[in-house]
């Protein structure tokens, strides 16, 4: 059981790790303009999503609801804590996959953001990261 929780939080630094770098990346990508540049940041984000960010999500989730069925399913009826946990993980999961569609953008040279939007983009994880951090460590209700 502690190892499933220890593999779970593991899992979601890897997965943040990439939530918080990726748009970092596209900070980068579209201040550069020499070509050698360009084809580096498009592999440095397609290894980052496919390699680090994505199976760092999926592991995530795996081990999260391992633990919840190793704990009992019912384990955390009467709290809403790990409910309202899930309905941001949700968002999390839609800006990832927001993040992949701004990556195939940025692939096809179709991106049309400037840099200030990627830095404010690069905020949002943050977010989410300390209100799920709240939830499932204090346990406000
Ligand atoms: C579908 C996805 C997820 C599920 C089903 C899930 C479920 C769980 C469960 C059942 C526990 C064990 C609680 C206990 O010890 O009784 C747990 C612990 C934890 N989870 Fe998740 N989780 C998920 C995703 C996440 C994500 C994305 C984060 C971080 C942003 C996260 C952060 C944590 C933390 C910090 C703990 C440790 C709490 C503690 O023991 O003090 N979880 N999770």
């Amino acid at each position: 059981m502690l190892w499933l929780k220890a593999l779970h939080l593991i899992f979601m630094v890897t997965w943040f790790a990439g939530l918080f770098y990726l748009p970092r990346l596209f900070v980068y990508h579209t201040m550069s303009e020499d070509q050698p540049s360009l084809d580096r940041f498009k592999i440095m984000e397609r290894k980052l999503f496919f390699g680090i960010m994505t199976p760092g999500a999926i592991l995530t989730i795996v081990f999260g609801l391992w633990t919840w069925y190793a704990n009992g399913w019912g384990a955390y009826a009467g709290t809403q804590w790990l409910h309202v946990k899930l309905a941001l993980i949700l968002v999390l999961v839609i800006y990832h996959i927001y993040c992949g569609k701004l990556l195939l953008d940025f692939k096809h040279d179709r991106n049309r953001h400037g840099h200030v939007f990627y830095r404010c983009l690069n905020e949002f994880p943050i977010l989410i990261l300390v209100a799920i951090i709240i939830l499932a460590v204090v346990r406000p209700f």
